[in-house]
């Protein structure tokens, strides 16, 4: 069967049922494309460039053309980077028990603490997470912030403040990308109320990597996440027609759009179709930072973009509610 990520495709995909697992939904697609030959590279976009002209347009042409990117130069100090993956892998060594303290509750509603979700079943998570929010502040749950080690939250605290400065300066680049005040997103997600969301993935080695995947087909449901990753590649991207595998750059924070920023966009860029796959030997990790909107804000393409040559794609919904239909799979306009 063959696919394409249009946003036709997108949006008239059925979906299968399976728990929720924000910040993505699963999406039908089969394991059968092969994946990229080893030349081809998502776009990477040096930030330090002093041209800011030229870093916009980079930005703007990789979220229109692919929907991910690197970012290098990203102006996040290797050594904070280091410390982050640092604590993250310390927790998830963690026995069982200990992980345990900031266990997602059975009965909870949230996707915040931790669970493991080691199964075989192919469509499933091969996947131990732990997700907390980390901004606003008003928002954050300390109880699912692990105490061990207990560098963990300081660490935390200045990484989060690193990635909201670095995901200002990416959706300012953005709405100008739009014809838009550098702000028009930022605001569109309900500025400073907007969401931000630290998952920490582990994924062990399994022992049948052709046969299970760590994270199955999906788009993230929030505006962008920036990741970054331990040493183990495992992320690929679905881009015309093909399985691309993105590779470890030491230096980079990857960059995906998500299905916030295609809507406020009126379609103009892309969320990228992603999976990861898991290894026969190694363990991987990562840390995606989701930026989210603020669940009351109503997603819908930003008005200055619509026009009568420019009509709007998307129904506007309340982003709640918006991620309350796409984890359980029911359609969205
Ligand atoms: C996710 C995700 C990518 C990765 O957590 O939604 O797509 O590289 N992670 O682990
Ligand atoms: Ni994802």
């Amino acid at each position: 069967m063959a696919h394409t990520t249009t946003f036709h495709y997108l949006n008239q995909t059925s979906w299968r049922p399976t728990s929720p697992s924000f910040p993505f939904t699963i999406m039908e697609v089969k394991k059968d494309q092969h994946t990229s030959p080893p030349s081809e590279t998502i776009p990477i976009v040096d930030l330090s460039n002093p041209d800011e002209e030229l870093v916009s347009r980079a930005v703007v042409k990789a979220s229109q053309e692919w929907g991910i990117f690197h970012v290098v130069n990203h102006g996040i100090s290797m050594d904070l980077i280091r410390r982050l993956k640092e604590v993250g892998t310390q927790f998830f060594e963690l026995p069982e028990t200990e992980k345990k303290a900031v266990a997602k509750p059975d009965d909870s509603q949230d996707f915040e603490g931790y669970t493991r979700n080691l199964k075989y079943t192919e469509g499933e998570v091969w996947a131990d997470n732990l997700f907390h929010r980390i901004l606003p502040q008003s928002c954050i749950n300390y109880k699912y912030w692990p105490r061990n080690p207990p560098q963990y939250r300081e660490v935390t605290e200045e990484y989060t403040k690193e990635t909201k400065k670095l995901s200002e300066r990416l959706l300012g680049f953005l709405s100008e990308g739009l014809g838009l005040r550098h702000e028009a997103l930022k605001e569109g997600l309900g500025g400073e109320k907007s969401e931000y969301v630290l998952r920490i993935n582990n994924f062990p080695p399994n022992p049948q990597p052709d046969a299970t995947l760590g994270l199955p087909e999906h788009t993230d449901i929030v505006a962008l996440a920036l990741i970054v990753t331990n040493e183990v590649p495992g992320l690929q991207v679905f881009h015309e027609d093909h399985w691309f595998d993105i590779q470890y750059v030491p230096s980079s924070i990857t960059v995906t759009i998500g299905d916030q920023i295609l809507r406020l966009s009126n379609g103009k860029y892309k969320n990228v179709l992603h999976r990861v796959t898991v290894d026969k030997e190694k363990q991987r990790m990562s840390w995606p930072v989701f930026v989210d909107a603020n669940p009351d804000v109503v997603i819908r393409p930003l008005p200055e973009l619509i026009t009568g040559d420019n009509p709007s794609m998307f129904k506007p919904i309340v982003c709640k509610d918006f991620k309350y239909r796409r984890l359980f799979k029911l359609p969205v306009d």
